[in-house]
């Protein structure tokens, strides 16, 4: 298969001779990037739950959309099986959801993966990840070692960005077309589902966050400010409180889903972008055999009605 050409013969870079340098690494962009989705335990009372972990099959469709292949990690591995997983996968996504974020095998599997992704970056090894709604709060917590979370009454609404000033000049925002940001500034387009939230206080008191992360929007529940999206200053790490994924996946009926071509094109315009991150990792799987049996292609999603929170979701033992 074309794509396993020896890393070698696609980077001979005229800056350091025979030795690929990490400039051209990233010019040469990997054309068929692979994205680990992690998997988390199943929902309380699951009636379609096989197995002990799911994914929500709309942040597999997500990233399929915009050009990635996926590959589910599952809970309960040891580190060893998440080290060999980190070296053939090219970004992460940690998903949405409803774990203890301090405590779950989500949590154990989550942290060993940041702490991969701190030390692979620091080494010039370009790796990205993305946490929406549980998995952005589950970056803050992975960032500073501590849960600052705070409750609002953010459980379903859709809601317009309160840009910063950083959003027009930031990595993901500056990728947007121009009519957009402002649809997403303006419309309210942006799904919440979650009751707990990184407030601007909590967030502006702990040297760790603000040090790491740079604030792109904020929005607020009418009585608390809360940080909505972020990126990290120097790690290719991206965190969304709301859910560009459901716009085009999820039907379930009720107040902040939003189905709208504009919450369509915010969608992809998330997923496009950290795809585009993701093209800058070189990482692989050791031969077409070991890439086959990862992918989710493997698995198949259960159809849970329309009617309910994930409309398919896949399920592992
Ligand atoms: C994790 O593994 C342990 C021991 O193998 C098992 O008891 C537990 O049920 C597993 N948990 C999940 C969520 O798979
Ligand atoms: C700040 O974090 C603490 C947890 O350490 C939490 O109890 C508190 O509600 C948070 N306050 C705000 C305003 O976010
Ligand atoms: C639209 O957003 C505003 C905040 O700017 C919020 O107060 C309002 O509840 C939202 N409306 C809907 C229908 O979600």
């Amino acid at each position: 298969m074309g794509s396993f050409v020896p890393a070698a013969a696609l980077l001979v870079c005229p800056c350091c001779g025979p030795r690929p340098c990490a400039a051209a690494r990233i010019q040469q962009l990997n054309q068929r990037p692979i994205i680990g989705v992690l998997a988390q335990e199943n929902l309380p009372g699951d009636q379609f739950a096989r197995g002990s972990s799911y994914i929500a099959a709309s942040y597999v469709k997500y990233l399929e959309a915009a050009g990635a292949r996926v590959v589910p990690i599952r809970i309960n591995r040891t580190e060893e099986e998440y080290a060999k997983i980190f070296s053939s996968i090219n970004g992460l996504l940690l998903p949405g959801g409803d774990v203890d974020i301090q405590t779950s095998e989500f949590t154990r599997a989550a942290r060993i993966f940041y702490n991969l992704a701190l030390k692979a970056n620091d080494a010039g090894d370009y790796f990205p990840v993305w946490g929406t709604c549980q998995g952005f709060q589950q970056l803050s917590v992975l960032t500073c070692n501590k849960n600052l979370l705070t409750l609002t009454d953010t459980r379903a609404v859709a809601l317009p960005l309160t840009l910063t000033p950083a959003a027009q000049s930031s990595r993901l925002f500056r990728s947007f077309p121009k009519d957009l940001l402002q649809s997403l500034a303006e419309e309210n387009i942006t799904s919440n589902f979650h009751k707990w939230s990184l407030s601007t206080q909590n967030y502006s008191r702990n040297a760790k966050l603000k040090r790491f992360y740079k604030v792109l929007s904020t929005n607020t529940d009418g009585k608390k400010e809360f940080i909505s999206t972020m990126e990290a200053y120097r790690y290719p790490f991206y965190a969304v409180q709301w859910h560009p994924e459901k716009s085009p996946f999820e039907w379930i009926d009720k107040p902040g889903m939003v189905h709208s071509t504009t919450a369509v094109r915010v969608c992809f315009s998330t997923a496009s972008f950290f795809v585009s991150e993701a093209m800058k990792s070189h990482h692989r799987f050791p031969s077409p055999t070991d890439e086959d049996r990862a992918l989710i292609y493997n698995f198949c999603p259960v159809y849970r009605g329309t009617d309910s929170v994930f409309v398919q979701n896949y399920y592992f033992d």
